[in-house]
């Protein structure tokens, strides 16, 4: 057995692979439970979780609390002894409140990302959720590591690193992400390095997630030869009959070829990664106007943000692929047919396990 499973504190996954949180609403329960189900970790969308309640726009923040109760208990539901976490975007307004929820709702691991997610060990402390930033280098590994330690005394229980090749938003920038992308595999290898010291004075091991442009066996074992012990996965779930989006944002993958796949900016200045399509030209062209503001993200100012990226994702989510923001990473244009998660997942460990018998 070349792949090992993957053990987050006490919590152990037969399979190491995490389904990264997709928002709005990409991941939630369905999607977790499958791969729950699976043998790997399901991970759902703390991203604007109320939008199908019927006062969202009323009472945004109950809507929240209330959407995000209802998808982990159901994930609870369909995988009861799986492994089910929760993706935060450590800019949200709401923050605090969301994560006391998932805490409350024991959800086995939080995942927080899009900024530096300082003050989660304050939440956790005492319970056994468990909690791992998202970084995109060794120094955003080093500094959350040293603060949390600092503050909380409290050392990450995994920490992802997410490449510039994943979907949604990066952590790079523009010039990074066009002249000089980094590789995922070498930022992999500095983050464990990075983490060698910590691990040995701590007595306790923080595995290392590989994320970003992970598509097949090949890449699981590239990542896992340097250094991580799991990967995170995002693009190869949405086109499953599990995911939770609606069929024409998995057909927009489908049919989604290499130079549909680009860069945006999103409402917050950070580049992400989308479909090109009406919506995003729009943007481009200044033609977009804010009609309503949720207050959802710190920094996102609705006086000169181009665009309610909360809508425009609601509105690919849901359906309507030409006039909303359809995020992917830049292996979406190898997505050609809908799958089951299981499939997916057997077919990836398969592929590793086949790289790495070749190579000893
Ligand atoms: C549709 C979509 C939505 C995403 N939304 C989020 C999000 O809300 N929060 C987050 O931390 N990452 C988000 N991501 C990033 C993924 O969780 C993941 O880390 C990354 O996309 C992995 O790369 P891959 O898609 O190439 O597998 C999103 C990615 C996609 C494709």
């Amino acid at each position: 057995m070349f792949i090992s499973e993957l053990k987050i504190g006490d919590k152990i996954a037969k399979l190491p692979i995490i389904q990264g949180g997709m928002g709005i609403g990409v991941s939630l329960s369905k999607l977790a439970a499958a791969v729950a189900n699976a043998g790997g970790i399901g991970i759902i969308s703390g991203a604007q979780p109320g939008f199908k309640e019927p006062d969202f726009r009323t009472n945004n923040e109950t809507a929240n609390l209330r959407g995000l109760e209802k998808e982990i208990r159901k994930a609870r539901s369909l995988a009861p002894t799986g492994i089910i976490g929760v993706n935060f975007l450590a800019s949200v307004t709401n923050y605090s409140d969301m994560v006391k929820l998932a805490v409350k709702e024991k959800v086995d691991l939080i995942i927080s990302g899009a900024g530096l997610p300082k003050n989660l060990p304050s939440f956790v402390q005492g319970t056994s959720t468990k909690i791992a930033p998202i970084v995109s280098s060794s120094k955003a590994a080093t500094t959350i590591t040293k603060l949390w330690l600092k503050k909380y005394d409290y050392l990450p229980d995994a920490i992802i690193v997410e490449g510039p090749k994943a979907g949604g938003h990066l952590g790079f920038s523009f010039e990074e992400l066009k002249n000089n992308m980094p590789k995922l595999n070498d930022i992999i290898k500095d983050v464990v390095q990075a983490m060698k010291d910590f691990e040995i004075k701590y007595n306790k091991k923080i595995p290392i997630i590989a994320a970003g442009g992970i598509y097949d066996g090949q890449d699981m074992a590239e990542a896992l030869n340097s250094g991580a012990a799991g990967i995170q996965m995002s693009t190869r779930f949405v086109a499953t009959e599990e995911c939770d989006a609606h069929e024409n944002f998995k057909q927009a993958y489908i049919d989604s070829t290499d130079e549909d796949i680009d860069l945006i900016v999103s409402p917050v200045g950070m580049p992400g990664r989308a479909i090109r399509n009406k919506f995003v030209e729009s943007v481009e062209a200044a033609n977009e106007k804010i009609k309503f503001c949720y207050r959802c993200l710190r920094g996102c100012n609705p006086a000169t943000a181009p665009y309610c990226i909360t809508e425009a994702l609601i509105a690919s989510v849901e359906g309507d692929i030409e006039n909303g923001l359809v995020f992917v990473g830049s292996n979406g244009s190898k997505v050609n047919k809908i799958t089951k998660v299981k499939d997916v997942m057997q077919q990836i460990i398969e592929e590793a396990q086949n790289y790495l018998k070749k190579e000893n």
